[in-house]
């Protein structure tokens, strides 16, 4: 993987136009090649402000939205109309307002008691629409969307959980001890397949994670974030200045 491109930006409004706009174009030119995108939507609070940025124009007019197919990256386990569900803030912020074809979007089951079996069902959707054989490599998503945790977890892969490990499954559930909470999360061998990976990272609680997982040295357990290493894809972070005020290399 070539080194990933690391831009600083003035806040947080400055890297929800960036992001927004390097999503349209990673989009506009899958469905120019095949007539379809695909992308991973991050969880949290940071992609507010980009879903609002897509959903208004002038980038809204910019995408056949119907086009895109919406996967996410990770999902808690509550319901799909409990405010912290990562579907919600989407459909909420961006899905609603894109009028977006029910077809196209695939939600994390995260609310079912079986996340196993939640897991495994989604790894087959994935599978069915990607058109992949569920036993052959990973999907290779369009775009991947990433948040980073001021403890450098990234999507559900939290520090010294068991979802770190997992080498074969697309998707798994994930019990996070610290939150006493689960999770469904995909896994770094489908990540690392996504032609493009977008972290975007904002506030200053996040400078210390941001630093250790691009200067430091490598400690996936504890540093989840670093797993995320493309195998052929563009890796990228966008950084307000206060997350990147930790970086040794100034702003670039
Ligand atoms: C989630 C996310 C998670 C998120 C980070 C950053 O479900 O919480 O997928 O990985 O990206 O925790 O969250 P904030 O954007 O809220 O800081």
């Amino acid at each position: 993987m070539d080194e990933p491109e690391v831009r600083t930006l003035a806040d947080a409004e400055a890297v929800a136009g960036a992001g927004a706009e390097r999503f349209v174009e990673i989009c506009r030119d899958a469905i120019a090649r095949r007539e379809r995108a695909s992308v991973a939507l991050s969880g949290g609070s940071t992609p507010r402000l980009l879903f609002r940025r897509l959903a208004q124009r002038p980038l809204r007019d910019e995408l056949d939205w119907s086009r895109v197919e919406f996967f996410w990256g990770d999902e808690r386990a509550v319901p799909a109309d409990h405010e912290e569900s990562n579907y919600r803030m989407a459909r909420e912020e961006l899905l609603e307002k894109l009028a977006s074809p029910p077809q196209r979007i695939h939600r994390m089951p995260a609310e079912r008691p079986d996340l196993d079996r939640a897991a495994r069902d989604y790894q087959a959707e994935l599978a069915r629409v990607f058109g992949v054989p569920e036993r052959g490599q990973p999907p290779a998503f369009d775009l991947v969307l990433l948040g980073l945790g001021a403890d450098a977890h990234t999507a559900s892969l939290f520090p010294a959980t068991d979802a770190l490990d997992e080498r074969e499954r697309w998707v798994v559930a994930n019990h996070v001890p610290k939150l006493a909470a689960d999770r469904l999360t995909l896994t770094p061998v489908v990540l690392n397949r996504a032609a493009h990976v977008l972290f975007l990272v904002v506030g200053r609680d996040k400078a210390s994670a941001v630093a250790e997982v691009l200067e430091g040295p490598r400690d996936p357990k504890r540093l989840p974030a670093q797993l995320v290493r493309p195998e052929s894809g563009a890796l990228t972070w966008l950084l307000d200045e206060a997350a990147a005020s930790g970086l040794r290399r100034g702003a670039r």
